[in-house]
């Protein structure tokens, strides 16, 4: 294998990125008390590991944890435009860990630093999205074999790695810890919430009070995002296909319609739903002059941009820091944010480290697991072991003081009986 080593946008940044990393650490107590503990046990000794994740202060703690562990890590981003290029700069200069990731990166080297994570010889892969496994799996299938396992961080990987599954075409068993309730149930809701108001609101600077806001989707994600906006005071409208979900919303006092009616009245467009042309090219011309359109699902497929290029008279490119103004035939101009990415991790900085904390410490434990056991899985998508999400769960707890009750000797054994009636 070639030798591989770091790209990153510049070094001289590797101060401010370390005190970034030390900023985030003070509010990542469980995955630091599982550094410290991989640091005595080293469980992954001698193990090469390839991560592609946003290149966050937040990952760059994950990131200390497994190198603790004895990981011989390479780190690469998993998207373009996410990259906190202090943090690679520090990463690679006083951790000592590989990273090949620069904010703004063209689509050619974003692809050269997965080919490089590949090249690394990784036994453990990372993910947030499945770029990397995909990858692996199109262009180095010599490889598959030498996987233990693979970790997939979002909802809109594990949707792909399940269709993988479906086709037959998974050929190493991947952990979904997303799916893990530490995981989802926190970061997709709170942190998406909260960080995709922060991005709007750094890229806009829009009041969200008294806003029309259509959220589509209801995942984790929307109900986050959705919450957050109606406690700011926005009207918020939720689109849906699922009829639970869309009930839910309901429910939950939110008005619910399709886009095409959501198009006429919205002010401000948020995409949460893994899936494609969720905003389509009919629905901008029903859009109100000076809609804001932005993503905060996975991938830039949700608002379908080529469409808006091309039926655009104009374009008007960094009208502010991450706002585009598109200007159609009528006059009427529409603001796409942060180029569609998600804006949560464009403009602003992903989520705040208290969540990932969680997120992260369920990565590094799932890694863990998976070494412990290598051998003994088949090439399925896997959950997260619950005695995992459990331990996360109550070590969260404990470290934001909070204590919960047992259940008493009584108690279990009512539970565990069907004995007992009225
Ligand atoms: N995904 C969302 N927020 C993130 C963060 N702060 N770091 C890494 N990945 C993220």
């Amino acid at each position: 294998m070639t030798e591989i080593v770091s790209d990153i946008r510049d070094a001289s940044l590797a101060d401010a990125g370390k005190r970034r990393i030390e900023w985030a650490d003070n509010d990542m107590p469980v995955l630091r008390r599982i550094r410290e503990r991989f640091e005595k046990e080293k469980p992954m000794a001698g193990k090469k590991m390839s991560a592609c994740l946003h290149v966050t202060a937040e990952t760059a703690n994950l990131a200390r944890a497994l190198a603790a562990g004895g990981a011989d890590l390479y780190l690469c981003a998993s998207n373009p435009l996410s990259t906190q290029d202090d943090v690679a700069a520090a990463l690679s200069v006083h951790y000592g860990i590989k990273v090949g990731a620069i904010t703004g990166e063209d689509h050619d080297t974003y692809y050269k630093h997965i080919h490089a994570a590949i090249q690394h010889g990784p036994v453990v892969t990372m993910d947030d999205g499945a770029d990397l496994v995909s990858t692996i799996h199109s262009e180095y299938p010599q490889m598959v074999g030498e996987i233990v396992a693979s970790m997939e961080e979002t909802t809109t990987g594990v949707i792909r790695l399940k269709a993988m599954e479906r086709d037959g075409a998974l050929k190493f068993p991947v952990i979904a810890v997303n799916d893990a309730d530490t995981k989802h149930l926190f970061d997709n809701r709170y942190g998406t919430g909260q960080s995709t108001v922060d991005g709007i609101i750094r890229a806009s600077d829009i009041l969200f009070a008294g806003k029309k806001v259509v959220v589509a989707g209801y995942g984790w994600c929307g109900r986050g995002f959705a919450n957050r906006a109606k406690g700011l005071g926005s009207q918020v409208i939720v689109t849906e296909v699922d009829p639970i979900r869309a009930l839910e919303a309901a429910l939950d006092g939110v008005e619910v319609m399709p886009m095409d009616e959501a198009a006429k009245v919205g002010d401000l467009f948020c995409t949460l739903t893994g899936d494609k042309h969720v905003i389509a090219k009919h629905h901008f011309p029903l859009m109100k002059d000076g809609a804001l359109v932005c993503n905060s699902g996975h991938f830039n497929v949700e608002i379908d941009i080529e469409s808006l290029e091309a039926m655009a008279k104009q374009k008007n490119a960094g009208v502010r820091n991450f706002v585009d103004e598109y200007v159609l035939d009528d006059g009427k101009r529409i603001f796409l944010l942060g180029e569609g990415r998600l804006i949560n991790l464009t403009a602003a900085e992903g989520h705040p480290a208290c969540v990932m904390d969680m997120s992260f410490a369920t990565q590094a434990l799932a890694s863990e697991h998976a070494l412990k056991n290598a051998g003994s899985f088949k090439a399925k998508v896997y959950e997260v072991p619950k005695d995992i999400d459990e331990w996360v769960a109550r070590l969260k707890l404990e470290t934001m003081g909070v204590a919960i009750d047992t259940l008493t000797e009584e108690q279990a054994k009512y539970l565990s009986s069907w004995t007992e009636g009225t």
